[in-house]
């Protein structure tokens, strides 16, 4: 195995993400310390038609990317002589978003002969809580709630994850976007919705948790999804104009983070395993992460979940992550291609 060479030693590495709406990057002092993280959200763009449109990501990834990298570097007070890697996000995510970053990533590489290290944006999302001053010990039950991903893994080291389950349809926060739509809420719902769920009584709609028993660390959302849009359909029919918004937001709120939080108790009861770390951009909601600290303390699990701000897409966990894959000599060539599936 190639270790980072001492010549780039004391060199930065330049994280580049651009898997879906934010066009990020941010230059980081390996191990974890980050100089600048800039990230430049395309919601405006997306907002007005309810979700991210393909396209217009990569367009606006196109245009960004330049002065977002060119930020980055400046808000550290570093040159590109200073990094010796550029880590870039080369999946999962929106094929034609991941292109404009890894290519803008390898032209770096290329003209300034940097080694270049593609980072699985999921294992990233993992990888954010090592940017918090914590001590985390191995293993641990790594839980990835976003916009493209539900998942449960046991990390059992820096770059060993086992996946035990994952959505088998829509994402939480695809979930949260979704009901948003159908309640007039613009894109992206979660927020939104979180705080529209503080108004409102989380008991007053039953909505379904699906279980499924033969994979029980496997994630069903549409389910609910469904039972709740049928639920808003109804009401506009019967009382137009006198929806209850706020319950429906705090019933369905409770319905997806007690399906969270159940199944990583359970992935951490059966493997015995007695810590829990959360991230990904619904990690963000301040239920899911108070029902997560009030069961946790209630069994004795220790839980843990980086600040907002690096739960939700950035560039510092790609650089972090990809800091470790470059000391693993881990780099790929100006030949790697981007891929759209695979947590
Ligand atoms: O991790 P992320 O920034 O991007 C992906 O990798 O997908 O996650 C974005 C998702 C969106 O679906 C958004 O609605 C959701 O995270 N989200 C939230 C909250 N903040 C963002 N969901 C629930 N509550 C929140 N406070
Ligand atoms: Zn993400």
């Amino acid at each position: 195995m190639a270790f980072m060479s001492s010549r780039n030693k004391d060199k930065f590495i330049l994280g580049i993400e651009t898997s879906c709406d934010e066009t990020a990057a941010s230059v980081l002092r390996p191990p974890k310390e980050v100089l600048s993280d800039v990230v430049s959200s395309q919601i405006d763009v997306h907002s007005h038609y309810g979700g991210v449109v393909p396209e217009l990501a990569s367009r606006h990834h196109l245009k960004n990317i330049v002065w977002v990298v060119d930020k980055a570097l400046r808000d550290a007070s570093v040159g590109l002589d200073d990094i010796g890697c550029v880590a870039v996000t080369q999946g999962p995510g929106l094929v034609g978003a991941l292109v404009v970053g890894l290519s803008f990533g390898k032209a770096i590489s290329a003209t300034r002969g940097l080694a270049l290290v593609g980072v699985n944006h999921v294992h990233a999302h993992l990888h954010a809580i090592f940017l918090e001053d914590v001590h985390i010990q191995f293993p641990y039950i790594g839980v990835i709630v976003s916009g493209g991903h539900t998942a449960i893994y046991i990390v059992r080291g820096e770059l060993d994850y086992e996946l035990l389950g994952q959505t088998r349809d829509d994402a939480a926060g695809e979930a949260f976007d979704k009901v948003a739509k159908v309640l007039g809420l613009p894109y992206p719902g979660g927020p939104i919705i979180g705080k529209l769920a503080t108004q409102g009584d989380p008991n007053r709609f039953h909505f379904p948790r699906a279980r499924l028993r033969a994979t029980p660390y496997d994630f069903s959302f549409s389910g609910l999804k469904t039972s709740v849009i049928n639920t808003i359909r109804s009401l506009q029919q019967s009382s137009p104009g006198d929806v209850p918004v706020a319950d429906i937001a705090a019933s369905f709120q409770e319905a997806v983070c007690d399906v969270i939080v159940e199944k990583a108790l359970m992935a951490s009861k059966d493997t015995g395993i007695g810590t829990i770390v959360l991230s990904g951009g619904v990690a963000s909601n301040k239920r899911l992460r108070d029902l997560f600290h009030e069961r946790c303390k209630a069994r004795g699990i220790s839980f843990m979940v980086p600040e907002r701000r690096l739960c939700t897409d950035n560039a510092a966990m790609i650089a972090a992550l990809g800091a470790r894959l470059w000391m693993h000599g881990k780099t790929i060539g100006l030949d790697a291609d981007v891929y759209s599936r695979g947590v």
